[in-house]
């Protein structure tokens, strides 16, 4: 295998590429999403186009294999990055990639940004992972915060 490279996003194409591989990952995952190219390729434009530095994205040569991406938000405490997403492409997973995505992010939020805070959404497979990856970097589950979810074109007739 090449050496993976970390970097800010070389190409728009490249959010293509990935957006395929995403798209098939979590349309066989236990989620049961229905995600195509497009939707995808939207969700990383929301990223990109709010916070194109908070982006990075692992290279083998020119290939696009992994990305994170994340948005910043000002909070009582300071700034927090929210609501990210992180992918590697199953060829390449175990490989210690997400781990280097993670940490090149972190380190540029805290440099740039005083970033003190990831908070996201997360999901666990039958074995619980990747929840309890989060859990063993010291990420906690907030108890006391519900994350809500609406079909607001039924709840708009009861207001
Ligand atoms: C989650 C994901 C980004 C991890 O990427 P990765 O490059 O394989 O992760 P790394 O190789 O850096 O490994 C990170 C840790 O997770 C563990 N791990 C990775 N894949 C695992 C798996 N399928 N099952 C159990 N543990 C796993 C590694 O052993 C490592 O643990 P350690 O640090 O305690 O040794 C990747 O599995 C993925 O893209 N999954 C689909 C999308 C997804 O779930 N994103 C996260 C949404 S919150």
């Amino acid at each position: 295998m090449n050496e993976i490279i970390i970097t800010n996003l070389k190409n728009e194409k490249d959010l293509e590429v990935l957006a395929e591989l995403y798209a098939n990952y979590y349309n066989n995952s236990v989620l049961e999403e229905k995600w195509t190219k497009e939707t995808t390729t939207k969700l990383f434009m929301y990223f990109y186009n709010q916070a194109p530095d908070l982006m990075f994205v692992a290279y083998d040569n020119d290939k696009p294999i992994g990305i994170i991406m994340s948005v910043l938000k000002p909070w009582w405490d300071g700034m927090h990055l929210e609501d990210g997403e992180v992918f590697v492409s199953k060829d390449y997973q175990m490989g210690g990639i997400a781990k280097r995505l993670f940490k090149t992010l972190f380190q540029y939020a805290i440099d740039k940004y005083d970033a003190t805070t990831l908070e996201a959404h997360t999901y666990e497979d039958e074995k619980g992972f990747p929840y309890s990856w989060y859990k063993r970097l010291g990420f906690e589950t907030i108890d006391d915060w519900k994350i809500i979810s609406g079909n607001i074109k039924e709840i708009i007739k009861k207001l």
